[in-house]
């Protein structure tokens, strides 16, 4: 009996202890901006799968719906949309069962002709990013005119690259193909650089004395129980389990009963 319980309790403080709740949403084909009738897959990368996490999604019609609830096919923690459509449009995220949330990622359909493939998720301050100006059918290189903010930044082939971006990055970028329309705008977010420089000494004794802590406020409710347990084990006569022991107890009842009067 003693035994199960420990394993219980055990089982209790790993999952309070080592539950994760950090997912990371992808997204393939990794494009903001997609035609219609494309599939999509959209999955959380989570460290903890029994989290729960499952795709939530916010368009102009609906708030919150989960994948598999009037759109996508769920598979576990990725969902796939077989044929997108503009109303598909939208803010995209995991959630776990507990109400972490993942990154959210922003998703624009059109109906028209032309599409800005511009990267999903936000970049790190310093990278090149490339922008690709497509028609829905090929040729894709057509000559394309790029724009952020709605200003003319330069008109050349199907791509073109910002160097080094910074902060000034920033923006909403749209392009167009002439004889074949506009693309929709899209949002590209700058993260500023994590500093490189090795992180101060005193910060691996301060995240040794926080898992100590973490460790004790963890395992000391079990080694509380485990201690009551072993207390109340000793104070209890021990528990008759097969019905010989039972009928064995039952005829030495009065001596019990006479035992325990003894103690109190
Ligand atoms: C989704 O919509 C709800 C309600 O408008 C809002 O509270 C929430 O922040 C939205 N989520 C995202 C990721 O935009
Ligand atoms: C989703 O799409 C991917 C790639 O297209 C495929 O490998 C996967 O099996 C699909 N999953 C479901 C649930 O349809």
């Amino acid at each position: 009996m003693e035994g199960t319980c420990l394993l219980c309790l055990l089982s209790l403080t790993s999952l309070l202890c080592c539950t994760s709740d950090s997912a990371g949403l992808t997204v393939s084909p990794s494009s903001s901006q997609l035609f219609e009738g494309a599939s999509v897959s959209l999955s959380c990368e989570e460290d903890d799968s029994s989290a729960g996490w499952r795709l939530r999604r916010n368009t102009t019609r609906e708030t919150r719906t989960q994948c598999g609830a009037g759109w996508g096919r769920s598979a576990g923690s990725s969902c796939n949309i077989s044929y997108i459509v503009p109303w598909d449009s939208g803010v995209y995220w995991c959630e776990s069962r507990e109400g972490a949330t993942s990154n959210s990622i922003s998703i624009t359909v059109t109906g028209g002709a032309v599409i800005l493939q511009s990267p999903v998720l936000p970049v790190m301050e310093g990278h090149d990013v490339t922008l690709h100006c497509k028609t829905k059918t090929p040729p894709s290189n057509l000559p394309a005119a790029f724009y952020k903010d709605g200003s003319l930044i330069t008109e050349t082939t199907g791509h073109m690259t910002i160097h080094h971006v910074d902060k000034s990055d920033e923006g909403l970028y749209s392009c167009d193909i002439r004889g074949h329309g506009e693309s929709p705008r899209s949002w590209i977010t700058v993260t500023e650089r994590t500093p490189t420089t090795a992180p101060p000494p005193y910060s691996t004794f301060l995240q040794l004395v926080f898992f100590l802590i973490r460790y004790l406020v963890v395992f000391s409710p079990y080694f509380i129980s485990t201690v009551l347990m072993v207390s109340l084990y000793r104070q209890r006569p021990t528990a008759p389990s097969t019905q010989a022991e039972q009928r064995l107890a039952e005829d030495s009842d009065d001596i019990v009963a006479v035992s325990t009067e003894h103690h109190f």
